[in-house]
């Protein structure tokens, strides 16, 4: 059974069974704690915690997930990938243990003609979580087992959280036995609590019921975590794992093996003449390779762009690792445009996106691997200068600090160093790079943690949010109201009062203030009280629905039976709303001169500035960037009505509003801001001008790059874009006044004199050389004798490395043809100290050599040198000792040249 109808009948059971059928949301999960959804109940949370009100009692969906704990043991298990598709069916405070043991069971067992999977009874095994005997009993009394083929095994497999603070509860599995080949013979009763490693892939979990019913404060682990209470009411949230499925009912040893992932592997045999299944190893990659690709694939097509952190970091490393498993399989061409169409192909029939949007997505993918075929390069150079030194100094292994210097600079990953060492003949300090990797890794955790801060730990906030419910929000409305605090925090605990000076955090029962989000900074302004006034740093949302404050006392002191008045400073909010109005304008003039593949993958807005961050793999040119901004402009100048509407999101799709980025599945409520009705029509919550015209200004001000793929534009808005252009204006008639000319003559004015300025100074160059070398007939009629050779050693201040060995060179071809002759001179410039020794043929025959006696001053002069027996240089720091190393040069001729 293909993996397309595993999917229906899914959807198709549980429709039948009263359930709403919900589309996938984004991987990009609309909550702070998640770097990606990782499971199909993720868009269903607010509903679970009962912060707000489902429109349906049950739903069911096939959930896009991306899971990435340990990306390195990709393909060496075979059934965790990191991209996943989770069927699920959710029951908020409608049927519980019994309805969902109910609905699984008749679905995997109901017969293939009948619409069902058809699995033998006789393989399953379900699962629960030890002591759960009502769940025991249901599993009995709904499937007819025996209690003996009922599993218990303890919290780290059956009790299941989202491994953040959240809804949680025990679980049953429902395992499936694959027989003797895929491990030992087990016998049902005796296993627990965890379930032995070695029988994971022979007891094949294919389906997760949890029964959600406990609401989590802190989760260290999977079995270590705190119960704050119970959920407002029981609930079911199950998972089936597609893949897992669609091995089994395609009869594949793995998930890589199923027909929506093998297509890839088949292309990586055909473009690296390897077959999949004759050499482990190789599997293991052609595994990755599977995997990476379409993971990256349905990771850009919901808006991730390649980058050094959080999200954008998982994506460089899956198509990195993509494109050097193919090299590790003999494959040294681009592969990403071989590879991916295969994998959209596939996936695009059930995501469309990846066909509407290839040209945007291919074009992300395909500049990374660019990027890293570049990065291969420089770091292959990097590398080979390290293997010739530690051969060349008789060493045989690359230390530790290389290979980690390789892997932090070039981004050149250590199996590469590995194996590229090995070539060489050398092995690596693996230890030793290891342990600077943990470092590095300890250091990385310590500082997300200091990052996290305040709002780490959410507990206090959902406290909050329980007792009071969500904050009535005016941002929209309003600048100012009167208001009431709720709850008062001082260093993220609960204070009864915040004193003068302090630094705390304020919840009201409303507030007009808008709370960081979608790109668009807090706002500021001031909480005023009887007798004192809070000044208002910033203004977060740790919890969906709850605004917090964060506020220094000016004065007074504030306890919670406080009277508030709550004001936006209104200067800063009307710059704010230029701003994020701006991000439109400019984002739709982007799309109207680069195309549509141009999409903001990031934005930041405060007032008088912004910044849109977009795929694209090329600078723009300075046309583009004009282009632009006049589109911008005219936009400005037209005066369009900006306006916005609450609508489902599928309208919000058919309105073409350009939506990237997490939304739930919260239909009802996705906020659309059009500028100039379809001309810029985009999801967002921020705060907007009425009319385009009141964003005053747009000044481009910058182009640059931001991570391979990513370019980033920046504007100012308002009386900032005024200010910057008055700036320049004052620089202009400043110049005009210098040159004593007119604005339109300032360019041919600025090149006519660099031309002369470059003019005179070659001619200063010439005549300096002159002056220069007009001393050396001098100094070689004044050479001393050392016995039979003739020296000049000569000490030129003032003088640099290369008007030294000019010098040095004039006076040797000056000196009497016949008779064995040395010149060292010794320059002093600019702290630097250079020197240069030359020789002619009768000096050397005599055994005479520059090199040596560079080599010989060098320390006089704090520094190094040496070269050739006619030539040689070198150079130092210590001036002081400069007559010092002069002397020595004539001594070292005499002991050379005399005495020999
Ligand atoms: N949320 C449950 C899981 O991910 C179903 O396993």
């Amino acid at each position: 059974m293909d993996t397309a109808e595993i999917r229906r009948r899914f959807l198709a059971h549980f429709e039948a069974a009263g359930h709403a059928v919900v589309p996938s949301a984004s991987l990009l999960a609309d909550d702070p704690n998640l770097l990606f959804v990782n499971a199909g109940m993720v868009p269903f949370k607010p509903y679970f915690l009962g912060q707000e009100t489902p429109p349906y009692d049950r739903a069911t969906s096939v959930q896009k997930c991306i899971r990435t704990p340990d990306i390195e043991d990709v393909g060496k298990t075979t059934r965790h990938g990191t991209f996943f598709e989770m069927c699920g069916n959710f029951s908020f405070g409608d049927y519980f243990k019994e309805g969902a043991i109910e609905l699984a069971w008749t679905l995997i067992t109901k017969p293939v003609e009948d619409g069902g999977f058809g699995l033998e009874v006789d393989r399953l095994y379900p699962s629960v979580l030890a002591g759960d005997d009502e769940a025991i009993e249901l599993w009995m009394k709904v499937t007819g087992l025996p209690r003996e083929r009922i599993v218990q095994l303890g919290n780290k497999e059956n009790y299941w959280s989202m491994g953040v603070p959240g809804p949680g509860g025990p679980c049953s599995e429902i395992l499936y036995d694959r027989g003797p080949d895929f491990g030992p013979d087990f016998d049902p009763t005796t296993l627990g609590p965890d379930m032995p490693f070695e029988l994971e892939d022979r007891l094949l979990e294919i389906w997760n019921l949890v029964f959600m019913q406990d609401d989590l404060s802190a989760v260290r682990s999977k079995s270590d975590f705190d119960i704050a209470g119970s959920l407002p009411k029981k609930n079911i949230d199950t998972g089936m794992g597609l893949d897992r499925v669609a091995l089994l009912l395609q009869g594949k040893k793995n998930m890589y093996e199923i027909d929506v992932m093998y297509g890839v592997i088949a292309k990586a045999e055909e473009m690296t003449g390897k077959s999949y299944g004759d050499d482990p190893g190789d599997d293991v990659r052609f595994r990755v390779i599977a995997d990476h690709v379409r993971s990256s694939m349905m990771l850009i097509g919901d808006g991730v762009t390649p980058g050094n952190d959080g999200r954008g970091y998982v994506l460089r490393r899956l198509l990195r690792r993509a494109v050097r498993s193919m090299r590790l399989l003999g494959c040294e061409d681009r592969v990403l445009p071989e590879l991916m169409p295969v994998s959209r192909d596939v996936m695009g029939q059930t995501y469309d996106n990846l066909l509407t949007d290839w040209a945007r997505i291919s074009q992300v993918a395909f500049a990374e691997e660019d990027a890293f075929r570049k990065t291969l390069q420089a770091g292959t150079q990097i590398f080979d200068t390290a293997a010739t030194e530690v051969k060349q100094s008789g060493g045989s292994a690359l230390s530790g600090e290389r290979a980690f210097a390789l892997h932090d600079t070039y981004g050149f990953p250590i199996d590469l160093t590995l194996e590229m060492a090995a070539e060489a003949g050398l092995s690596v300090d693996e230890q030793g790079f290891r342990g600077l990797m943990a470092e590095q890794r300890e250091r990385a955790k310590a500082d997300a943690r200091a990052k996290k801060g305040a709002h780490g730990d959410t507990a206090v906030y959902r406290g909050i949010f329980d007792e009071h419910g969500p904050t009535e929000w005016l941002a929209y409305e309003t600048l100012e109201t009167e208001s009431r605090p709720l709850a008062l925090l001082s260093g993220g605990a609960s204070v009864p009062r915040l004193a003068q000076g302090e630094i705390g955090e304020v919840v009201l029962d409303r507030t007009p203030f808008y709370a960081e989000s979608g790109g668009q900074v807090a706002d500021a302004g001031t909480i005023v009280f009887d007798g004192g006034q809070l000044e208002v740093i910033d203004v977060q949302r740790p919890v969906k629905g709850l605004v917090v404050h964060q506020v220094r006392v000016l004065d007074g002191e504030l306890d919670a039976s406080s009277r508030v008045h709550a004001r936006v400073d209104p200067e800063w909010r009307i710059g704010a709303r230029q701003a994020h109005s701006g991000t439109h304008v400019v984002h739709a003039a982007l799309r109207e001169v680069l195309g549509p593949t141009a999409l903001q993958s990031g934005s930041y807005n405060r007032p008088g500035y912004l910044r849109l961050d977009f795929g694209w793999t090329q600078a723009l040119s300075p046309e583009q960037v004009r282009d632009i901004e006049l589109v911008s402009q005219q936009a400005l100048r037209a005066d369009l009505a900006v306006s916005w509407d609450y609508m489902t999101l599928d309208q919000a799709k058919d309105w073409g509003a350009i939506a990237l980025f997490g939304e739930t599945y919260d239909n009802t409520k996705v906020r659309v801001v059009e500028i100039g009705g379809p001309w810029s029509r985009e999801l967002c919550g921020g705060t907007h001008v009425d009319h385009s015209s009141q964003i005053g200004t747009v000044v481009v001000t910058g182009e640059t790059s931001v991570g391979s793929g990513n370019r980033r534009i920046e504007a100012l808005t308002g009386v900032e874009g005024f200010g910057y252009l008055a700036r320049e204006r004052d620089v202009v008639s400043q110049l005009t006044t210098l040159l004593k000319t007119q604005p339109d003559d300032i360019v041919e004015r600025v090149q006519g004199l660099t031309e002369r300025l470059r003019a005179a100074e070659k001619e200063l160059e010439k005549a300096r050389l002159a002056q220069l070398l007009g001393a050396s007939a001098d100094l070689a009629a004044g050479a001393t004798q050392v016995g039979p050779v003739k020296v000049v050693a000569h000490r030129a201040d003032g003088a640099g490395g290369g008007d030294v060995r000019n010098l040095a060179m004039d006076v040797r071809g000056r000196l009497p043809q016949g008779e064995p002759g040395v010149v060292v001179i010794i320059g002093n410039a600019d702290g630097k100290v250079s020197v240069v020794a030359a020789t002619n043929d009768e000096a050397r025959s005599r055994g005479l050599s520059a090199g040596d006696l560079v080599k010989a001053v060098g320390p006089l002069l704090g520094g190094k040198g040496g070269g050739k027996d006619d030539v040689a240089q070198g150079g130092g720091t210590d001036a002081s000792r400069i007559d010092e190393a002069l002397a020595l040069v004539a001594s070292e001729v005499g002991r050379v040249a005399v005495q020999a």
